[in-house]
């Protein structure tokens, strides 16, 4: 039995909520609106001022918002979305749903993000089809280059969406990570920067891409006269006009959002005196490798590699000190689906399958103490002595 037994759990990622978070929610709770309220566009503002963007529509789920955005690219049956190997399905799937192919490219193991090289030549063999999304992701909060990504997308004639999930407050110098793609995707899952319980965005400086985004979002009708296309009848009247879905996120979610925002430069600031901590007393240490650094990294992950052949020891030897590792993530292609619906086979994206297959994710989130992390690092170190 290990000495530690009372010491708390440490899951890999966990929310932050304070009473002004509660009292938010329970202002909404009081109120008209329960949803299609103030709070959303608050929250939408809040975001978009934050990270520099002209735009924010926000959605029921990060997923939801990729979903969008895919749909606002134009990606449509027989279109390719050009995507990292390593990523959560999300990423392809909200390609899949609009009736296009995931185009995976393995990524740069320096960066863990979509390799440059990898992309352009996937581009490239894929001469004549139509590639409409270019989605590299930001991962674990690393932002992605975004300059070379634009200039391929723009080489090609696809839009740049930007799968910010694990980089809200994420900077490329003075710049926020939301300014630079044509549309920049958020996600609000608990454990990622800011919470809205399930929730996500997607900021643009297009206000073309922003108007799209709200009708996909809201089952594609209209009600102001002047977005009619045919003649408008009176205030009773609404017209659909695309295929839309009912994506829109609550106003109590949204008053949770907006009130999460007050503190997000504090979250992303805690996560990276975390990950320097794990840094500091990590850094000479045998057998683990720490993930890439960044100035401007915003750590929703620190995914640390250990021999693949010991992973699963040291997993269950960490879990059962009551350090919530995580594995993120299974690579794309290997996955069940889209083997079956795309043919992807092992071997196709060796950089993708090096990592997942000695990752595993140490817990990072604000509520933590530098103590925590110091347990943490000291039971990884004391496995990894016993090997
Ligand atoms: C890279 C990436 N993209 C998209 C998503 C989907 O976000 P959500 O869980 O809010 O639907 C996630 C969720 O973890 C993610 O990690």
């Amino acid at each position: 039995m290990p000495d530690d037994i009372n010491k708390k759990y440490l899951p890999y990622g966990h929310q932050s909520i304070n009473e002004d978070d509660i009292a938010a929610v329970v202002d909404v709770l009081r109120g008209d609106w329960l949803t299609n309220g103030p709070s959303v566009e608050k929250f939408e503002r809040a975001v978009a001022d934050y990270v520099g963007a002209s735009h924010a529509v926000s959605f029921s789920s990060g997923t939801a918002a990729l979903h969008g955005a895919m749909s606002a690219a134009g990606v449509s049956p027989g279109d390719y979305a050009l995507v990292p190997a390593m990523t959560f399905a999300a990423t392809a799937n909200a390609a899949v749903y609009c009736g296009g192919r995931p185009l995976p490219a393995d990524i740069s193991p320096e960066t863990l993000c979509l390799d440059k090289n990898a992309a352009a030549s996937a581009a490239a063999s894929l001469a004549g089809a139509s590639v409409r999304a270019v989605a590299p992701v930001s991962f674990a909060g690393y932002p992605v280059d975004i300059e070379f990504f634009r200039e391929l997308a723009e080489r090609i004639g696809a839009a740049l969406i930007e799968d910010a999930a694990h980089a809200l407050g994420a900077r490329r110098g003075s710049r926020f990570v939301g300014q630079d793609a044509d549309m920049t995707v958020f996600s609000f899952h608990p454990v990622k920067h800011i919470t809205t319980a399930e929730g996500g965005m997607v900021v643009t400086n297009s206000a073309s891409y922003a108007n799209s985004l709200r009708l996909f979002r809201s089952h594609g009708i209209v009600k102001s006269p002047e977005e009619f296309i045919r003649p408008y009848e009176g205030a009773w009247d609404n017209d659909m006009i695309e295929l839309g879905y009912n994506y829109r996120l609550s106003d109590m979610a949204s008053a949770l959002g907006a009130s999460q925002m007050t503190r997000l430069g504090k979250f992303v600031a805690r996560r990276a005196e975390i990950a320097a901590i794990y840094r500091r007393e990590l850094a000479d240490t045998g057998g683990v490798s720490l993930p890439p650094d960044h100035e401007g990294h915003s750590y929703h992950l620190f995914p640390v590699t250990v021999s693949a052949n010991r992973r699963k020891e040291i997993f269950g030897a960490l879990r059962s000190f009551g350090v919530g590792v995580q594995v993120h993530y299974v690579p794309l292609h290997l996955h069940t689906y889209y083997r079956r619906e795309f043919g992807f086979r092992e071997g196709d994206f060796p950089n993708a399958e090096a990592f997942a297959a000695g990752t595993m994710s140490l817990p990072i989130y604000p509520g933590m103490t530098d103590d925590d992390a110091i347990f943490v690092s000291d039971k990884l170190k004391e496995i990894l002595g016993k090997l």
